[in-house]
């Protein structure tokens, strides 16, 4: 089965082609980053505007790097949400759309599922069950994966998504959008320890993050600094390693506490390189497989959206002639294929 994937739930517009028998074989991504640079963050009706302009030939460039026409095409995928409503309406419309058009099935995938299931495209594939690390701009949360559909939360940050600290911190520092990455650049040429940042939520049990205490440590160590570039550096690396250390001893009582063998990092922060090997590190210390997919499927891309919506059609799921946008849309109300989900807007 051959499905075309569609995300566009922020600020990236991406098409990709999947294909259960040979795996991926087309993937196309176009970034706002710099249209929303001017402003330190998304302009949501920017952005919805500039799905409208670039989709269409990115989906006609991924079907052709797939060497496929559209009637080769067995069903469409879409992000249905959570995310930015007016962005997430314009991939839908044209998904569905094009579905009706080709008369094939379509179907709405919740973004996060996409996440989850990412590291399945990868040669060395997670099976269920799993213990997932969801890091992104908007969700920090810890779930146990049981089967397609099945995602208990067994943790959750009560404030700032961990992507999202990350941009705020950046933005503190002068850096430019998108913050995650530039900070994690220049945390390379920094020292950790200089400056103290707390570890949030590490004095109690549990496993509940919360990040947006650092943003405000950061003001207080930095106040009446000159903000040098060594400086700067040495607070970024001291952030990261604060952000990454809390993640690792939530993530290490997560594994003792469900006794599953895999862990699965996802999400745009999944992309961060001491994270990364933090966590593989731990992974040998407590004898568990730990799993990523390569950083440009840990932020956001149509390759998970059509993996995830194959896995849904293959399960014999598709959507009515509607067109489905869910700006808010819990994780945790999808269900396995077959069973109804409860869907909110
Ligand atoms: O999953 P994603 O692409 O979009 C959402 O669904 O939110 O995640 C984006 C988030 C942003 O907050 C971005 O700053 C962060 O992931 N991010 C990073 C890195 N790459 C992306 N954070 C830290 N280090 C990185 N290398
Ligand atoms: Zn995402």
């Amino acid at each position: 089965m051959r499905v075309l994937g569609i995300e566009t739930s922020c600020d990236e517009t991406a098409a990709a082609v999947y294909d259960s028998e040979t795996g991926l074989r087309s993937h196309r991504l176009y970034s706002q980053a710099p249209l929303h640079a001017a402003y330190g963050g998304v302009v949501p009706e920017l952005a919805s505007r500039d799905h409208v302009r670039k989709l269409l030939p990115l989906i006609d460039q991924a079907l052709a790097d797939a060497g496929l026409e559209p009637g080769q095409i067995d069903g469409v995928a879409y992000t249905a949400g959570p995310g930015l409503a007016g962005a997430l309406l314009v991939g839908a419309s044209v998904a569905r759309s094009l579905a009706f058009a080709w008369d094939r099935p379509a179907v709405g995938v919740h973004h996060l599922e996409g996440h989850l299931l990412a590291p399945m495209l990868e040669s060395d594939p997670p099976e269920f069950p799993f213990l997932a690390l969801l890091v992104s701009g908007g969700h920090t949360l810890i779930a146990e994966v049981r089967a397609l559909g099945e995602y208990q939360i067994i943790g959750s940050s009560i404030d700032d998504a961990a992507g999202e600290a990350f941009d705020k911190t950046a933005k503190l520092l002068g850096l430019p959008y998108p913050g995650g990455p530039a900070l994690a650049r220049i945390a390379e040429h920094g020292r950790a320890g200089r400056f103290r940042l707390p570890r949030p939520m590490l004095d109690r049990p549990g496993l509940e993050f919360s990040f947006s205490g650092l943003k405000t440590a950061v003001v207080v160590a930095t106040r009446g600094l000159q903000l040098d570039e060594q400086t700067r550096a040495d607070v970024a690396a001291e952030f990261q390693q604060a952000v990454v250390d809390t993640l690792v001893e939530k993530c290490a009582r997560a594994m003792e506490q469900s006794g599953l063998a895999t862990l699965v990092v996802a999400g745009g922060v999944g992309a961060n390189a001491r994270l990364r090997e933090a966590l593989q590190a731990l992974g040998r210390r407590q004898g568990v497989r730990v799993l990523y997919p390569q950083p440009q499927f840990c932020t956001d891309n149509a390759a998970m959206i059509a993996y995830a919506g194959w896995r849904r059609l293959a399960a014999g799921e598709h959507d009515d002639l509607v067109i489905r946008a869910s700006a808010r849309w819990p994780l945790d109300s999808l269900r396995a294929p077959g069973h109804e989900h409860a869907r909110a807007n």
